[in-house]
């Protein structure tokens, strides 16, 4: 981006865009921001790094939680978008597109097993919603069961499988028949199904509840006991898929195949919204009679499938999720340094690939680590469900040096902590 601002107006560009947003967007959010040491107004944004537009730089640990894969303003992804434009806009929703059949077809070949159809949404709980209705439709029962603490979108029958009560609370009643168990416990769930169960939606590795992996064995059950009980498995990989864990999708790494994949976040490239329910022949029987009963104005949308197929290409090329495994073992050996040096705030660290959570030991800490972490030139934020885990979610394309300035960051912020009375002061 060429800038010819000097740093006074950048800065004065800044300051009365953050007032702006205080006055017209929401005050208490632009003060939480500020609090955290996050009142930062995003100006140029490369690989894994962004500048403030006054001028500072920050590795991005934050990625919007995975919207950032292949890197911030990706120059293949621009290139195909800005090429796009000279001859696309969204289309007419109604209507077959060229690139959605594209990029359908690029999604039956890359994503695990019999997985074939898919329904295109522009958000993730637009798609999350889709694949309820799907195994609701499909199965004609309708229990859905997810787990504690899961995150799957804050629309209507994603916001009643989530397993957060207050974000839930003031909007009673919600959907009926939904319930949830604790996460990576086959026997609860197994206890909680019934003949009416119709779907089991699950992250693999649970994001907003603390960057919890599941268990192979977990994954490999819940498929048996869908199987048994003929309901519907739908893995939300919103967060976990294009590479984030170590393989294009997190599925591979059991080998269990879902009936439903919901995609999100990083299929738009970082520059264009769209998110995708990828599913299994079978399924498409409900959609038979009645093809029009979930649309999307936006999702699908040509310049979306246009960017999506891009993104999807870079990162085969590219060998993202490769590099994702190799820069998580060098974060993990970073990691295994850092918890014997701070036991009193660090108790593990919990990760798949470059889907990485550092589990502190009190609450107070998550917040201020994040004030700290941006202090030392790092954004990352603690997890929504549970602030004495702090995310980090790079970019995949962050190189070695970039992972090491991370770590030294991570090392300088607990140092500063302990300096001011560690967890005892709080
Ligand atoms: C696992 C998971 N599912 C669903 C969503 C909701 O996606 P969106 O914010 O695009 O609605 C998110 C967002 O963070 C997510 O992490």
């Amino acid at each position: 981006m060429k800038d010819t601002k000097t740093n006074a107006e950048a800065s004065t560009i800044k300051e009365d865009a953050l007032k702006d947003f205080a006055k017209y967007v929401n005050p208490q959010k632009a003060r939480i921001l500020k609090n955290a040491g996050l009142d930062i107004i995003e100006g140029k944004r490369e690989g894994a790094r962004v500048w403030d537009m006054a001028g500072r730089e920050y590795i991005d640990c934050i990625s919007s939680a995975g919207c950032f894969n292949v890197g911030r303003r990706n120059p293949d992804v621009v290139a195909a978008l800005k090429a796009a434009l000279d001859e696309f806009d969204q289309g007419v929703f109604v209507f077959c597109h060229k690139p959605q059949a594209d990029l359908s077809k690029k999604l039956a070949e890359i994503t695990p097993g019999e997985l074939r159809y898919t329904m295109f949404g522009s958000g993730g709980g637009e798609i999350n919603d889709f694949a309820i209705k799907l195994a609701r439709g499909f199965t004609l029962k309708t229990e859905i069961i997810s787990t504690i603490n899961a995150y799957h979108g804050h629309t209507g029958f994603s916001l009643s499988a989530i397993g957060r009560e207050e974000y839930k609370k003031p909007f009673y009643p919600l959907i009926p028949g939904f319930k949830q168990v604790p996460y990576n416990d086959l026997k609860a769930m197994e206890e909680a199904m019934t003949p009416d169960t119709a779907a089991v939606i699950i992250e693999p590795v649970q994001g907003e509840g603390g960057i919890h992996p599941a268990d192979d064995d977990y994954l490999r059950g819940l498929r048996r006991l869908c199987d048994q009980h003929e309901a519907v498995l739908i893995f939300d990989e919103i967060q976990t898929g294009f590479g984030r864990t170590g393989k294009m999708f997190c599925a591979e790494h059991s080998g269990v195949v879902p009936d439903i994949m919901t995609l999100g976040k990083s299929l738009g490239g970082g520059v264009y919204p769209i998110t995708a329910a990828v599913y299994r022949e079978e399924l498409g029987d409900f959609l038979v009679t009645n093809p029009f009963i979930h649309l999307s104005t936006f999702g699908g949308s040509d310049l979306g499938c246009i960017v999506g197929l891009a993104t999807i290409e870079i990162l085969i090329r590219h060998r993202l999720p490769e590099h994702a495994a190799l820069m998580g073992e060098r974060f993990h050996a970073g990691f295994d340094r850092l918890i014997p040096k701070y036991p009193d705030l660090l108790l593990e660290t919990r990760r798949k690939g470059l889907m990485m959570g550092l589990q502190f030991t009190n609450p107070s800490i998550g917040p201020r680590m994040t004030y700290q972490l941006a202090q030392n030139g790092v954004l990352a934020l603690y997890t929504g469900n549970d602030p004495t885990v702090m995310r980090l979610m790079p970019p995949l394309v962050i190189k070695p040096q970039e992972v090491d300035r991370v770590l030294e960051a991570l090392d300088k912020s607990m140092a500063a902590i302990m300096a001011q009375g560690g967890v005892e002061k709080y």
